[in-house]
C-alpha cells in the first residue's frame, strides 16, 4: 500500500523510532494549548499519540490554525520521536510542521447523550472507540470463519439475496415489489444451498438475512448477517461435531488474535480460551422438564422463548445445544426423526451465560413424499417450491446444515446488551436509518 511517505502511529512507538524524523497523518481526538505549546492526540488505524507543538517552531499563522482544528479534524504532522513519561505510553511526537487538513465543525457527540440521539448520530457514533473495537473483532471472527471453512474444504457460495419464495415462513418475509410481481428479501441462503450441496457436496454462504419481525428484543435484527452451512452425508450427530469445532477453533483464533479489544470491551480472552469441545447436549423434552421443575409453564409443544433460553444457560460458561423438537415448532425441510415421529433432527445451539439460541440447524428431509406433505401442512404454495422439491428427484441424499447468527455470537462474546451494539447500522422494526 502507498503511504505517500507517511508512518504510522505504532511505528512511531517501536524502539528504534526514537529520536528519529517521522510524518503521521490522521484524526485529531482532542487538543488543549498552554503557554504557546499545542497538544494534540492524533489517532490513525494503528493508534494515538499526543503530538506538541510549539508556538516558535511551527510559526505563528500554522499554530493559530492547528489550533482551532475541532475534535474529528484532520491534520498532518512532522516532527521527532521522543521520550516523555507524562505522555500517554511514555513517547509524544514534538512536531516541526501541521498541516491541518480539515479543521471540521465541532462534533457532536458527547458521552451521556441519549441512545435515540447516538442511533440517529451512528455515522459519527461508529468512530468511537467501542465501535472501533467491536468491528475488528467482528472482522476477525468473519475471516476466522473463513479461513476454518476453508481448511475443511467447505466451498464458499454466493447465493441470491433476491427471490421468489420466503424460505422459512411467509409471515417473517419482506415483501417487495418485483416488477409487478412478489419478490422476497431473503431469509435464508439454505434452499439454494441444498441446489449447490449436490455438485459441492460441502457448501457456504455468508448473506444478510432479513426477517419482518416486529419483535422488539435486545437479539432481534430485522437484517443481519448469516453464515450458512449445508453437509452431504451429515447426520445429526455430526452437524453437532461440526458445529461445536468451528465455534470452539474460531473462538480461539479470536481470542488470540484481538486480546486487546475483547478486554477493553468486558471479555477477558482467557475466557475465550478456555472453550473446549465437547458442549453439553440435551434434548427438548429434557429441557421442558428442567424448565418445569424450576416453575415455567411449559408442557411438551411449548416454544422455548427468550426466558426459557436464558434459565438453561444463564449458569453456563459453554454453549448448550437443544435437540429433536416437536416438528411443530420447526420448519418443514427438517428430517422426522428415526426413533419417534413426532420431532424432527434439529438442534439449537444456545450461547451461554444467558444470550440465548446462536445456530439453528437440522437434518434435511429428502423424501418427496413426506416433504411435500409437510410444506402442504404448512400452508404453502407448492407451486414456489416446485423447483426445491425437484432437488428429491435426482441423487437425493442424507444432508444437513445449520445458521450461525453472526451478531448473535458476538453478542454473547462481547457481552453487549443489546444486539444492535454488534452491527454498524443496525436494522430493527422502529428504525432503518441512517
Ligand atoms: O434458526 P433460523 O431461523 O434458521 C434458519 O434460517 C435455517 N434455514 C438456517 C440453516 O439451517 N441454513 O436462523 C439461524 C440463525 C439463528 O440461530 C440466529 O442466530 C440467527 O440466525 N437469527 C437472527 N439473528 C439476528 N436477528 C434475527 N432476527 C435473527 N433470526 C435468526
Ligand atoms: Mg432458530
Amino acid at each position: 500500500m502507498s503511504t505517500d511517505g507517511f508512518g504510522t502511529v505504532a511505528q512511531a512507538f517501536a524502539p528504534e523510532a526514537l529520536g528519529t524524523a517521522v510524518r503521521l497523518r490522521g484524526w485529531v481526538l482532542r487538543t488543549r494549548s498552554s503557554g504557546g505549546i499545542l497538544f494534540v492526540v492524533l489517532r490513525d488505524r494503528t493508534g494515538s499519540v499526543q503530538v506538541t507543538g510549539r508556538r516558535d517552531a511551527l510559526g505563528p499563522e500554522a499554530f493559530d490554525a492547528a489550533e482551532h482544528v475541532q475534535v474529528e479534524g484532520a491534520v498532518e504532522v512532522e516532527g521527532t520521536v521522543a521520550e516523555d513519561r507524562r505522555a500517554p505510553g511514555g513517547r509524544e511526537v514534538r512536531a516541526s510542521a501541521i498541516h491541518v487538513v480539515h479543521a471540521g465543525e465541532p462534533f457532536p457527540i458527547f458521552t451521556d447523550q441519549t441512545e435515540e440521539f447516538r442511533l440517529d448520530h451512528r455515522h459519527l457514533v461508529v468512530r468511537s472507540q467501542e465501535h472501533v473495537a467491536t468491528f475488528r473483532v467482528k472482522a476477525e471472527l468473519l475471516r476466522a470463519l473463513r479461513e476454518f471453512l476453508d481448511r475443511e474444504e467447505i466451498l464458499e457460495m454466493t447465493p441470491p439475496v433476491l427471490s421468489g419464495n420466503a424460505a422459512e415462513g411467509g409471515a417473517e418475509a419482506f415483501q417487495i415489489d418485483y416488477f409487478g410481481r412478489p419478490g422476497y428479501l431473503s431469509q435464508t441462503a439454505q434452499l439454494y444451498l441444498e441446489a449447490l450441496l449436490f455438485p459441492n457436496e460441502r457448501v457456504y454462504a455468508l448473506t444478510p438475512s432479513f426477517r419482518a419481525e416486529k419483535s422488539r428484543t435486545p437479539r432481534h435484527l430485522t437484517e443481519y448477517l448469516h453464515l450458512e452451512v449445508e453437509l452431504a452425508w451429515c447426520d445429526l450427530a455430526k452437524l453437532l461435531e461440526f458445529e461445536e469445532k468451528m465455534v470452539v477453533d474460531v473462538l480461539h483464533t479470536v481470542a488470540d488474535r484481538r486480546p486487546a479489544e475483547l478486554r477493553a470491551l468486558g471479555r477477558p480472552p482467557e475466557e475465550l480460551a478456555r472453550l473446549q469441545v465437547p458442549f453439553a447436549r440435551i434434548t427438548y423434552a429434557e429441557a421442558i422438564d428442567r424448565l418445569a421443575a424450576q416453575g415455567f409453564p411449559v408442557r411438551w409443544g411449548s416454544d422455548l422463548g427468550t426466558a426459557e433460553e436464558r434459565a438453561l444457560t444463564v449458569e453456563e460458561p459453554t454453549p448448550l445445544f437443544v435437540t429433536k423438537f416437536p416438528k411443530e415448532l420447526k420448519a418443514f425441510y427438517m428430517l422426522r426423526s428415526p426413533e419417534d415421529p413426532r420431532t424432527v433432527e434439529a438442534a439449537d445451539l444456545l450461547a451461554p451465560e444467558g444470550y440465548g439460541e446462536m445456530i439453528g440447524g437440522s437434518c434435511r428431509e429428502t423424501d418427496l413424499a413426506r416433504l411435500t406433505e409437510r410444506l402442504r401442512e404448512t400452508g404453502a404454495d407448492l407451486g414456489e417450491y416446485a423447483w426445491y422439491l425437484d432437488l428429491r428427484r435426482h441423487g437425493s441424499v442424507p444432508h444437513a446444515g445449520f445458521g450461525l447468527g453472526i451478531e448473535r455470537i458476538l453478542r454473547w462474546v462481547l457481552r453487549r446488551e443489546h444486539i444492535r451494539e454488534t452491527t454498524p447500522f443496525p436494522r430493527t422494526p422502529s428504525r432503518h436509518t441512517p
